[in-house]
């Protein structure tokens, strides 16, 4: 019996992000994509993370800025480094940024919170490749240091789960080796002497 979910999950690549095209996914697609971002298991329901949507002309201008960035922590740019800074967030129609928003609380680790993050970032990947997007989830060198996740609009207690480049792909991924499962599983058998 075939599985549409399990097939869809042994066959889901990322898309190389410079061929992401317009048009990128409108409301009601981004509206369902969040809505699976946001079901992902959470202990303690506290929401720790949020979204936030990089598209239009503002794109250009945080690539003005990340490049200003790049130049002041390496020293002057080669035009091929300035060109690169300056497409960072231009390359897909839309970059949706999933941030780890880790809130106070005495019973649940921030550990949990992260990891909480990871799961919403990787429904939005599935739902966008769902809805016949290309996607990729990248992180990069901003969201490394505290200048570059203020210039993408992050709070310094926040930090970046991953920034979610969504388009239009009409080439097919090449797929990379997967590891084989079985060489990462081992049946738990207990410390006790046999
Ligand atoms: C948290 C996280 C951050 C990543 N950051 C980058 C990155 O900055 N640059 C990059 O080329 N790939 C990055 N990747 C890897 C890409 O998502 C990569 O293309 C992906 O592993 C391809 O796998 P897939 O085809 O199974 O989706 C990151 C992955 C994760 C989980």
């Amino acid at each position: 019996m075939t599985n549409p979910v399990i097939d869809f999950l042994l066959r889901r690549t990322s898309a190389p992000i410079p061929e992401l095209r317009a048009p990128g996914p409108g409301e009601e697609d981004i509206a369902t994509m969040l809505r699976a971002a946001v079901r992902v298991p959470d202990h303690g329901r506290l929401a720790p993370w949020r979204f936030i949507l990089y598209r239009g002309e503002v794109r250009h201008r945080i690539g003005e800025r990340l490049a200003e960035l790049a130049e002041r922590r390496e020293g002057p740019l080669s035009e091929g480094r300035r060109q690169q800074e300056l497409t960072r967030f231009s390359r897909a129609p839309l970059v949706i940024g999933v941030i780890s928003s880790p809130k106070e609380n005495p019973k649940i680790p921030q550990w949990e919170m992260f990891l909480s993050g990871g799961a919403a970032a990787m429904n939005l990947l599935i739902a966008a490749g769902a809805l016949g997007y290309g996607a990729s989830w990248i992180t990069n060198w901003y969201s490394d240091t505290e200048e570059g996740r203020a210039i993408l609009g992050l709070a310094p207690h926040e930090r970046v789960v991953g920034f979610v480049h969504i388009g239009t792909y009409e080439g097919t991924a090449p797929d990379r080796p997967r590891p084989d499962p079985a060489t990462l599983v081992s049946e738990y058998v207990g410390p006790w002497e046999s």
